[in-house]
């Protein structure tokens, strides 16, 4: 498999730079002099040099839909664009799935993006996505790594039929059970749904992520039951409660109660910046709040906290590229991560904790992990995350797989080149 010297490589929170010696697609050596030959010399000139950057939580049967659709979603709320998914569903074919989301895995490389987590509904009694899905991951797994999740898209007592085919596809080998107990019928059948789907991920060896509270309704309270069963089962590590944007609304009495237990129960967070800036709180007029969970508050009480894409050109959001440090910058807003140390932590929720989320070992820049890695076109994460810096090379497996040539901007009133870094 050969050889690759990089050099120059500033990694996170090491001030000296390193040299990184890889060999038969592992890292055999970080050290500040390394004088080994090497098939293949890259020099990352003072560049910050990171693991994957990894996307925990994304939909990849419903990427790319948006601009195919003759239905719009006019209001532009989660409950429409279910609907359209709905009927969309129906008329999507194995090939188009797969085509879509390969594209999308594309996107993902060039942004550095090699871990990901896709949901995929379970609700059609075909179980095409997932059968799509399965396949996909096989096919690309030489280029990134893909977990499934089973994700019933309508709740699994909502409807005869959905209690089945998500059996059915936890069956069919996906690697994750995922939820969506805030749109059962009744809170009776949310809390039962929570408490069967750690049943199944028991019965059938899965970790667990479900979407929950995935609304701006401050009644919805079914991440308390998540946390009282990964206690009780000790099943925290491998649980994570994806969106929980209810948790906005919350009092901040019951607020700081939840908390407390997530971070007991050590389960796992994820917030969608992009999806959770427009789905929720619709109904709101003015002030307009937002659907972001309490990232800072739970990060603060030492909850692992990530983010995730969600959607990329779908009914539920239409835009999105599968580029992490975009929704980084985004929550860098939003979520108000502006402290010094918080644009740190921004930088972990697009890598080593979506890694947790995903309880994923062999990952990091350590010696006898697979070399994956990524070099980008800036010094550090502050520039990186305020620039929305390329990755110029991806390496999977100690191979370059892809190489970005940052764009350059030449001013024709004067002979010089436009620099953004200072
Ligand atoms: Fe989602």
């Amino acid at each position: 498999m050969g050889s690759m010297l990089i050099k120059n490589a500033k990694l996170r929170g090491d001030d000296t730079l390193k040299c990184i010696l890889i060999e038969d697609g592992k890292f055999k050596a970080i050290e500040e002099v390394i004088d080994a030959e090497a098939d293949q010399i890259i020099d990352a000139r003072g560049n910050l040099v990171t693991p994957p950057i990894v996307d925990p939580h994304v939909h990849l049967d419903a990427v790319l839909v948006a601009g195919l659709m003759t239905r719009k979603n006019i209001t532009g709320t989660l409950i429409e664009a279910v609907g359209i998914w709905n009927d969309w569903a129906k008329g999507l074919t194995k090939e188009k799935i797969k085509e879509n989301a390969r594209k999308v895995v594309d996107w993902y490389v060039a942004n550095g993006v090699l871990r990901v987590r896709t949901h995929v509904d379970t609700t059609d009694p075909s179980l095409l996505g997932v059968e799509s899905l399965l396949e996909l991951k096989e096919e690309v797994k030489d280029l990134i790594d893909i977990q499934v999740v089973a994700f019933p898209q309508n709740g699994i007592y909502a409807a005869p039929g959905y209690y089945d085919s998500y059996v059915r596809a936890l069956e069919m080998g996906v690697d994750v059970a995922g939820g969506a107990p805030h749109l059962e019928l009744t809170r009776e059948d949310g809390v039962k749904a929570v408490e069967e789907t750690y049943n199944l991920a028991e019965k059938y060896g899965k970790l667990i992520d479900i979407h929950i509270d995935e609304t701006g309704d401050p009644a919805s309270r079914f991440v308390e039951v998540m946390a009282k069963e990964s206690i009780n089962r000790n099943m925290g590590e491998i649980s994570t409660a994806s969106h929980t944007t209810a948790m906005h609304n919350y009092n901040n009495d019951y607020a700081h109660k939840l908390i407390g237990n997530i971070a007991r129960a050590k389960m796992n967070m994820i917030t969608n910046p992009f999806d959770n800036s427009v789905l929720q709180n619709r109904m709101d007029g003015y002030p307009r709040k937002r659907g972001y969970t309490r990232a800072d508050e739970m990060l603060d009480r030492g909850v692992n906290v990530a983010i995730g894409h969600d959607s990329i050109m779908d009914p539920w959001y239409a835009l999105g590229k599968g580029n992490m440090v975009l929704a980084a910058y985004l929550f860098y807003h939003m979520g108000q991560m502006t402290g010094a140390s918080q644009v740190q932590q921004l930088f972990d929720m697009i890598t080593v904790n979506s890694a947790k989320c995903m309880h994923l070992d062999d990952y990091g820049i350590e010696i006898g992990n697979t070399a994956d890695l990524v070099i980008f076109d800036g010094r550090n994460e502050e520039e990186i995350i305020r620039l929305q810096s390329e990755c110029t090379h991806v390496i999977r497996r100690g191979n370059v797989i892809c190489e970005t040539a940052p764009a350059t901007r030449q001013l024709k009133y004067k002979d010089e080149t436009v620099d953004f870094k200072l």
